[in-house]
């Protein structure tokens, strides 16, 4: 959450940030800000989105040096004052911040003593006028930064520039920072879609590690020793990181399902079959995710129990510090995550090496903070995900999932048959005639403030990640839960027409299901099946493909669509859900 962006070098900065910026917004998009150092330094903030601010807006000519940053607030509300790049009290100096300063009070309050005056309600303006402080004792700029940050507690990216410094520099604790660098300069930004229009050749900032980009790049360590890093090539390309011909990236990801869950299962055997024994050997093996990747792994969770005859315990980030006294040195951990940057499922690895657990990551990010903090990983290799709410990244999560609980039992070939079977006939659900067919209905309920969506078995966590997705784009009311489950008291809530998606597959649950969703439809309810078969029960049947143990993933597809569609027809932009941001780097 927040995104940030500095750049230095020889194309116009400004042009360069604000572009930047613009691929940063599914990071925050409460409000902007820019800052140009030609000389002095000039600032443009507003509140809303950047999307159709032009470089001509901006009025800042064409400058070497630039910072910026797009927010999704923490502390104070959403102003033009407390959008960032924040000022020093001299202002000389400008910072970009992503992450939360908890002491802010107390250092606040400290340089206040030092006739400090302070302007916004923002934690991040302690952070430029501590440097002010430092600075004023005689240090450098980099000697300011570093006292600077020093006095923080809590986590932090952050890009700073001085006014009569010719560098930029970037550091970060707890909150991801990576460096790009091409022929012509250097960036320093949240993520590298920002900068991937210009190069892929990166390198990823550790906690406690501080980038001064001058004439050329040097790293450093918080307490200003030299570090020696490597760049890498990511293989992405800046068409995956554009919405192309579809008017939103949702739809685009959506549609790219088509390529990714078979590159999602390329992966290498040999590893497959080592950490499908490491799975084994786990005495208490933890899943650990959030928000959809939660989801992901809670399908997981049946699929172990299913498939590869295992246990494991399925906790959400937030949630796994207390279950910490179950870990012991032999306890497994896996984290999902396609950004590899939550901070909540961060918090719960950190909790776990305390441990000395082991873990094992499967994130989209390559050299994301979670696969460089794991002690072995996977990449769902589904290619950058922008839209804020996950879906091909969740699909190549439950694929690679499905293919290490078979590799525990022995199958890894007949998950993968059973895999490419899917990929091959789920190429069906992509095809513009059942498009339109799930855009109908969402014109038939949209209209509707609540819609139940039921499961059992694997289905049960399908019917919550179905309902997660129409809750977050459209903003109705949708609930998930087990099909068993809704006689217990959710069923009151049935009126006459109330839409109900039920995830039917042909498995163990299958009649179970069916008299539940009769249940439903004697009280009134509209049946929505989705099912590779029709049913006289169903009002409205979504076709799709019998793909036994990977059914989970072709169920999920059409429930992505409905939710984009019915977030369109009401108007919304579902790669914008309000509140919401793709990144949560703070707890
Ligand atoms: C945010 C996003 C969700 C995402 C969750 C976990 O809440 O809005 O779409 O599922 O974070 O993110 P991760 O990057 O760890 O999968």
């Amino acid at each position: 959450m927040c995104g940030i962006i500095g750049y230095k070098g020889g194309k116009n900065a400004v042009k360069v940030v604000l572009n930047g910026l613009k691929r940063l917004e599914y990071r925050g998009y409460d409000s902007w800000g820019i800052a140009v150092k030609d000389g002095n330094i000039r600032t443009v903030k507003d509140i809303g989105k950047i999307g159709a601010v032009s470089e001509e807006d901006l009025k800042l000519g064409s400058a070497q040096m630039a910072i910026a940053h797009t927010r999704w607030s923490t502390h104070g509300e959403v102003n033009q004052i407390n959008a960032h790049p924040h000022l020093s009290n001299n202002k000389r100096i400008a910072v970009v911040h992503n992450g939360i300063v908890e002491n802010y009070v107390k250092l606040r309050e400290f340089l206040k003593e030092n006739n400090f005056e302070f302007y916004s309600g923002t934690d991040t303006e302690v952070i430029p006028n501590l440097i002010e402080f430092f600075m004023e004792e005689g240090v450098s700029f980099k000697g300011g930064v570093s006292k600077a940050l020093a006095m923080l507690e809590g986590s932090f990216a952050i890009v700073a520039m001085h006014q009569d410094y010719p560098e930029i520099i970037g550091a970060r604790n707890g909150s991801p920072l990576v460096v790009g660098r091409n022929n012509g300069g250097f960036f320093i930004a949240s993520d590298v879609p920002a900068f991937l229009d210009l190069t892929n050749e990166v390198c990823y900032l550790d906690d406690k590690e501080m980038v001064i980009v001058g004439e050329g790049i040097d790293f450093f360590d918080l307490s200003g020793v030299k570090k020696e890093k490597e760049f890498q090539f990511i293989d992405w390309t800046l068409e995956q990181a554009e919405k192309g011909n579809y008017d939103h990236f949702m739809l685009k990801e959506i549609m790219e399902q088509k390529e990714t869950i078979k590159k999602s299962i390329e992966q290498d055997d040999k590893k497959i079959l080592e950490m499908a024994d490491l799975i084994k050997e786990g005495y208490g093996v933890f899943f650990v995710a959030c928000g959809t990747a939660s989801y992901a792994t809670r399908i997981g969770g049946y699929l172990f129990s299913k498939i590869a005859k295992k246990h494991v315990n399925v906790v959400c980030g937030s949630e796994f510090p207390y279950y910490k006294d179950f870990l012991t040195d032999k306890t497994l951990m896996i984290v999902v995550s396609q950004s590899g940057e939550t901070a909540d499922t961060i918090g719960a690895v950190k909790v776990a090496k305390e441990k000395g657990v082991k873990v094992l990551s499967i994130v989209n990010v390559m050299g994301s903070t979670l696969m460089r903090m794991a002690d072995y990983s996977f990449l769902t290799n589904a290619g950058p995900e922008i839209g804020v709410a996950s879906t091909k990244a969740t699909t190549a999560q439950i694929a690679l999932l499905t293919l290490l609980a078979y590799a525990c039992n022995g199958g890894l070939e007949e998950g993968k048959e059973v895999l490419k079977k899917c990929v091959e006939e789920s190429q069906e659900l992509f095809d513009s005639k059942f498009v339109d067919k799930i855009e109908g209905l969402a014109d038939k309920i949209v209209n509707y403030n609540d819609i139940y969506v039921i499961g059992r078995g694997t289905n049960f966590p399908v019917a919550l990640e179905a309902a997660h997705k129409i809750k977050e784009v459209s903003y109705i009311h949708a609930e998930g839960m087990a099909g068993g489950e809704l006689k217990h008291g959710t069923i009151a809530l049935i009126d006459k027409g109330t839409p109900c998606i039920c995830m039917v597959s042909n498995d163990e649950a299958k009649n179970d299901i069916i008299s539940n969703a009769m249940e439903i439809k004697s009280r009134g309810g509209f049946i929505i099946g989705i099912s590779p078969e029709d049913n006289e029960i169903f009002d409205f049947h979504v076709k799709v493909p019998d793909v036994g143990e990977a059914s989970a993933i072709v169920n999920l597809i059409p429930a992505q669509m409905l939710a984009y569609y019915l977030a369109v027809k009401k108007g919304f932009n579902p790669d914008f859900p309000k509140n919401l941001a793709k990144c949560v780097t703070v707890k």
